[in-house]
C-alpha cells in the first residue's frame, strides 16, 4: 500500500498530515489526543512570551462550508508549551514536533527565540506571522520590510530548524516579492496558509462571532482554492531547500492530494479538525493512500509538485 511518510528538513514523519495550529492544540489533554491519533506530529497553539485570555467569545463559529474565528491568540504562555514540548522529547524520542510561537512585538518574538535557542527543544519552530485577530497587532508578513529586518536579526542567533506561518497573498507580485524576501534565509519551511483575515459572516441579520464586531479569519472550504494557489506560488519560486507545508481548505483526501500536487511536504488540517475530532486524520489518511493506489503513487514524493498545466 502507498506510503505518507514525509520528511521536513531533516526529521521524518509516519504521515504526513497535522493539526493547523490553533485546532486541538490548547493544552496538553488536546495535544496528546493529536499525539495518540493517526496524524504525523502536531504544532502547538501559538504561544507569547504570558499566558494570554484571547478575545471575547463567541469567538469561534462552524458553518457549512468552513469556520470563522477571532480568538486573539489565547494560550497558556511559552513556558507551558515549552515544559510539555521538553517532556515529550524525554517520552517519545523518536517523534518530532512543532512549536509555534510569536511574540507580541519584536522584541517578545526575540526574546521567545531565544529562549528556545537556549533550550533543549530539538524540534520545529513554526512562528506565526500571520494571525489576524489580535487588534491593533497587523498581520506581520503582509509588511515584507518589517518581515525581512525580523528574520534577518532572527537567524543572527537562532540555528535551530524555523519555519515560518504565512497569510495567503492574492496578487502575483505578491508572490514574487514574498518569495524573494523568504529565499534570502535559510527556513525550513514555510506554511500556507493562515485563515484568510477579516471576513464577515453572517446569521439572518447579525455577525458570528463576538470581536471586531464580527470580522474573523475564514477556513475550511471556503479557502482551499486561495490556500492551494499559495502553495503552488511558492512552490515554484522558493530555493528546493524550504520546504511548504499546506493548509486551508483539507476536508478529505482528495484535497491532501492537491495540495501535495501543488508542492506541499506536510499537510496541515484546521477546521475539519474542530468538526470532526482526531478521527477525522484516519478518514483522511486512508482516502489519499486509496487515490495513491489508484493512481500507482507508492510515496508522496512520486507527485509532490508535479500539478500538470494545460
Ligand atoms: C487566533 O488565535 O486568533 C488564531 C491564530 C491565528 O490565526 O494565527
Amino acid at each position: 500500500m502507498a506510503s505518507t511518510k514525509i520528511h521536513i528538513g531533516k526529521f521524518n514523519f509516519e504521515n504526513c498530515f497535522m493539526n493547523a495550529a490553533g485546532v486541538y492544540c490548547f493544552d496538553r489533554e488536546e495535544l496528546e489526543k493529536i499525539l495518540n491519533s493517526e496524524a504525523g506530529t502536531f504544532v502547538t497553539k501559538t504561544a507569547t512570551l504570558s499566558p494570554r485570555d484571547g478575545n471575547p467569545t463567541p469567538r469561534y463559529q462552524d458553518v457549512p462550508l468552513g469556520s470563522i474565528n477571532s480568538m486573539g491568540l489565547p494560550n497558556l504562555g511559552f513556558d507551558y508549551y515549552l515544559e510539555y514540548l521538553l517532556e515529550l522529547q524525554k517520552t517519545h524520542p523518536d517523534r518530532t514536533f512543532f512549536f509555534s510561537l510569536v511574540g507580541m512585538s519584536p522584541e517578545d518574538t526575540h526574546t521567545l527565540l531565544k529562549r528556545v535557542q537556549e533550550s533543549e527543544f530539538n524540534g520545529l519552530v513554526e512562528l506565526n506571522l500571520s494571525c489576524p485577530n489580535v487588534p491593533g497587532k497587523p498581520q506581520i508578513a503582509y509588511d515584507l520590510e518589517t518581515t525581512e529586518k525580523l528574520l534577518t536579526e532572527i537567524f543572527s542567533y537562532f540555528k535551530k530548524p524555523l519555519g515560518i506561518k504565512l497569510p495567503p497573498y492574492f496578487d502575483m507580485v505578491h508572490f514574487d516579492q514574498a518569495a524573494a524576501v523568504f529565499n534570502k534565509f535559510p527556513l525550513t519551511f514555510i506554511n500556507c496558509v493562515n485563515s484568510i483575515g477579516n471576513g464577515l459572516i453572517l446569521d439572518d441579520e447579525t455577525v458570528l462571532i463576538k470581536p471586531k464586531d464580527g470580522f474573523g479569519g475564514i477556513g475550511g472550504e471556503y479557502v482551499k482554492p486561495t490556500a492551494l494557489a499559495n502553495v503552488h506560488a511558492f512552490y515554484k519560486r522558493l530555493n528546493p531547500s524550504i520546504q511548504i507545508i499546506g493548509t486551508g481548505g483539507v476536508l478529505t483526501g482528495r484535497d491532501a492530494f492537491e495540495h501535495i500536487l501543488c508542492g506541499a511536504s506536510m499537510v496541515q488540517i484546521g477546521t475539519t479538525l474542530h468538526k470532526e475530532g482526531p478521527e477525522a486524520f484516519k478518514r483522511i489518511t486512508e482516502e489519499l493512500k486509496a487515490i495513491m493506489d489508484e493512481k500507482g503513487y507508492k510515496t508522496i514524493e512520486d507527485f509532490r509538485g508535479k500539478l500538470k498545466y494545460l
